[in-house]
């Protein structure tokens, strides 16, 4: 027999009914061995947790158990040394690992897969999956959210101009803009804390499809491996992906946000806002441009929801056309689910990275508060406060003033008060006190408004959050 003769011979663990083996191309589309070696500790951890009920249950010997616990470690360390030959001929890493525990215990081997099949053993392996990702994902949040909490502590009171439509809006300061996204981040991690919540259910026991014969001990299993309770329903137990569909989901609008914040870096960071300096650290040069300093990981930042989001519609897409219950289709749920939960803890981490390292110009961020008739609303809040006048004409009367600024070529403070009062007789001298930037974002006192101390009561209670 030659080699290719042997990889296409009937398969050993189900090879019974079949007189040939697979085409090759045949074994390299249906192989999943390539990508779900990932699950390799789940996959012993699901096994090593069946074993020990199927012992605890009467179903398996104790030694025959016992075996098959220490065999499955000894598959562990083999493959976390990288001795371990992973065979595209065993499809997946469910088939791989078996094949090797019995290459090792022998008989024993061949009865762990008593009650139990590769489709809730797939379910399960990839719910743990999952499920660790959203705590490595709530971590990384907390780390983030950490990094801007310091920065809206060193600039609670930092004036900086407000945007709508990338306009000047109204001065704002910059720790209100960074607690912005605290809050944005705080979402996005009771997002992956409520979908962690609602998967922390075990399919193990679900066996194909229909449940077993066997008098499994479910709720051992589920106790055994971290779930709250074993999932109720068979059939939906070995066809559900909805938990990393949600996991997708919270990561897509996690994503999103991050993207929000690269694409502010990277126009803060340029020469024509210098509103923040990036550190070499997160930043590269041109070959060709000696002056360039280029905010790439904002970019690739930004540009990671782009995969995350795909991945997101590629599982919807594959899920949704599926009568129930398992199809082979399923098995399409979990490389661009790793791409993507690879991608989200990279950008969190390089956003962590980035949001530490940098540097606010604050005199910049003043002077460009102060430009822009920024203060607009506040003079005609205090002529509506001052002299009583309705909001709407207020409205119109600022606006006069700052078309006859614009004539003049200077900001709102910089008219004369006879300039004001060829437009209204009632200004007096008192409207140039709200006309600065400062007692601007001071007025606005509002619950979360932009005021410092408004600022700076949301810092402590993030701080002591996540204290
Ligand atoms: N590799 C398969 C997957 O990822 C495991 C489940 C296989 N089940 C089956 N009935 N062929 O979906």
């Amino acid at each position: 027999m030659t080699a290719s003769d042997k990889s296409r011979s009937a398969n050993q663990m189900w090879g019974g009914r079949f007189a040939e083996g697979p085409d090759a191309i045949m074994q390299a589309i249906n192989a999943s061995i390539g990508f779900d070696q990932r699950l390799y500790a789940q996959d012993i951890a699901g096994s090593r947790a069946h074993a020990a009920m199927l012992a605890a249950t009467g179903i398996l010997s104790d030694s025959d158990a016992q075996a098959i616990g220490e065999g499955l470690l000894t598959v562990l360390s083999e493959i976390e040394a990288g001795s371990f030959r992973f065979r595209t001929e065993l499809e997946d890493i469910h088939l791989n690992v078996e094949s090797r525990l019995t290459e090792l215990i022998g008989e024993p081997g061949k009865r762990l897969h008593t009650g139990r099949s590769r489709n809730d053993q797939v379910a399960v392996d990839f719910r743990l999956w999952v499920r660790d990702q959203c705590d490595a994902a709530v971590a990384g949040l907390t780390t983030l959210m950490q990094a801007f909490l310091k920065q809206a502590e060193a600039g609670a009171d930092w004036v900086m101009p407000g945007f709508t439509h990338l306009q000047t809006a109204q001065p704002v300061t910059w720790g209100h803009h960074m607690m912005a996204y605290v809050e944005m981040f705080a979402r996005d991690r009771s997002r992956l804390q409520d979908a962690r919540r609602r998967m922390n259910e075990c399919p193990l026991g679900a066996a194909a499809l229909a449940g077993t014969g066997f008098p499994i001990d479910r709720q051992m299993t589920a106790a055994a491996l971290g779930f709250d309770r074993p999932t109720a329903n068979s059939l939906d137990s070995v066809s559900d992906r909805d938990f990393a569909l949600e996991f997708l989901a919270a990561s897509s609008i996690c994503a999103m946000h991050l993207s929000r914040f690269a694409e502010e870096l990277v126009i803060w960071s340029s020469a024509q806002f210098r509103f923040v300096r990036l550190s070499d650290r997160w930043t590269t040069g041109s070959s060709i441009m000696p002056q360039k300093k280029n905010p790439d990981a904002a970019e690739l930042l930004r540009a990671k929801l782009g995969r995350i989001l795909g991945a997101t519609v590629a599982l919807f897409t594959v899920m949704k056309g599926l009568a129930l219950t398992y199809s082979k289709d399923m098995q399409e749920d979990k490389e661009q689910t790793f791409d993507a939960a690879d991608s989200l803890m990279l950008g969190l981490a390089a956003m962590t990275g980035m949001v530490g390292d940098m540097t606010a110009n604050r005199d910049t961020l003043r002077t460009a508060a102060a430009s822009g008739f920024s203060t607009a609303t506040d003079l005609a809040d205090w002529l509506v406060r001052t002299l009583g006048l309705p909001f709407r004409e207020a409205h119109h009367i600022t606006g006069s003033l700052v078309a006859l600024a614009e004539t003049r070529g200077c900001d709102l403070p910089d008219l004369s008060l006879a300039d004001m009062q060829s437009v209204h007789p009632g200004i007096t001298e008192g409207v140039f006190a709200v006309l600065g930037v400062e007692n601007s974002v001071r007025s606005r006192t509002s619950y979360g408004g932009t005021a410092p101390d408004q600022v700076r009561a949301q810092i402590a209670r993030w701080t002591a959050a996540l204290a």
